[in-house]
């Protein structure tokens, strides 16, 4: 998620052990192929074999409407040590629709199969090429053409988040299509979009049919639920304990050390809003306390008074202070 899972939080996501591969924030090409340097700010985990700290693989996602340029920034990637690459087709920010990058290409099947094959044939055999996409531009039935789109073009699997372009992020995410399209193609699909519990999880996984699921806003609101999830399909992960906020917090700070973005003002900036993504999903009801606080000790301070005043009354308990 753009501007959003970073590499700290990617590593700090990661460390839970419940995701199998993270997606890089989406790397813009446009006139210029971006150069190494691009690649390795925006994602420095190629400089250790494109994982996490952790582990975890890190896929790396590009955006752009020309084939020929696509293919070549993904051979950069490649150069640098890429273990996978994705296509953004989702993206709805108006300035990247407007340069022919994103959602915008959800109304030329054609052109999505050109891109995919494209980075497809330049990209080794061995590492996948992924796509991913949106129900349409203002159609949710445009998946069907587009999505069979990627896969003629070579897609290793596709992830489906559940909106159109013009819904922006309104609920509801519509997950009946994501299953048609599964119950179509041969390769996998991925089902994305408003997984907020684990009974939504569980709902998108009957609609869906799918064995995979993406999470974004939701793994950041509550991060236990991407455990509750992975034990759900089977995935053997190792015991953690529930992390208080604060807790959290900590952990942060301890995984965006090691990047040279980390700075006191970064950090505060990252961490409100990581607790305002928690508000807005429903997990946590105490942003508006913290949201104007100058350091991130003063947002510990707080949360360690009010958590012992509230706890009775903030569901759910196990996953804030
Ligand atoms: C702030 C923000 C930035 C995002 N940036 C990206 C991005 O760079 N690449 C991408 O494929 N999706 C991006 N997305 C979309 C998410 O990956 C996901 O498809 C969407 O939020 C729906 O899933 P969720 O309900 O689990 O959050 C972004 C979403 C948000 C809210």
């Amino acid at each position: 998620m753009e501007g959003v899972t970073d590499a700290p939080m990617r590593s700090l996501l990661g460390e839970l052990g419940a995701f199998d591969l993270a997606v890089s924030e989406f790397i813009r090409v446009s006139h210029e192929i971006p150069p190494a340097k691009v690649f390795l700010k925006h994602v420095p985990e190629l400089k250790t074999g494109c994982r996490t700290a952790q582990g975890m693989p890190v896929a790396i996602q590009i955006l752009g409407g020309d084939p020929g340029r696509m293919a070549q920034s993904a051979l950069v990637a490649v150069s640098l040590g890429a273990l996978a690459i994705d296509i953004n087709f989702g993206c709805p920010a108006p300035t990247v629709n407007r340069h022919d990058g994103g959602a915008t290409l959800l109304k030329y099947p054609s052109r999505i199969e050109s891109i995919v094959a494209a980075v497809r044939g330049a990209v080794p055999s061995h590492l996948p090429v992924s796509a991913k996409l949106r129900l349409g531009w203002d159609c949710r039935d445009s998946i069907d053409e587009n999505a069979e789109a990627a896969a003629s073009g070579g897609a290793s699997w596709i992830t489906i988040h559940g909106r159109t372009r013009i819904q922006g992020y309104a609920p509801p995410a519509y997950w009946e299509p994501i299953g048609r399209v599964r119950a179509r193609l041969k390769i996998p699909v991925i089902a994305n979009g408003e997984i907020f519990s684990l009974e939504d999880f569980k709902r998108c996984r009957e609609v869906t049919g799918s064995e995979h699921f993406m999470l974004g806003r939701g793994a950041l609101g509550d991060p236990q639920l991407t455990l509750a999830i992975a034990k759900e399909l089977g995935k053997e992960i190792p015991e953690h304990s529930i992390l208080s906020w604060s807790e959290r917090l900590e952990r942060f700070l301890v995984h965006s050390a090691p990047f040279p973005q980390s700075s006191p003002h970064y950090n505060l900036r990252r961490i409100k809003q990581w607790l305002s993504f928690a508000q807005k999903t429903g997990h946590i009801d105490w942003f508006d306390r913290v949201k104007r606080s100058e350091s991130i000790e003063e947002i510990q301070r707080e949360i360690s008074s009010f958590s012992k005043s509230t706890r009775p009354s903030i569901p759910p308990a196990s996953t804030i202070d």
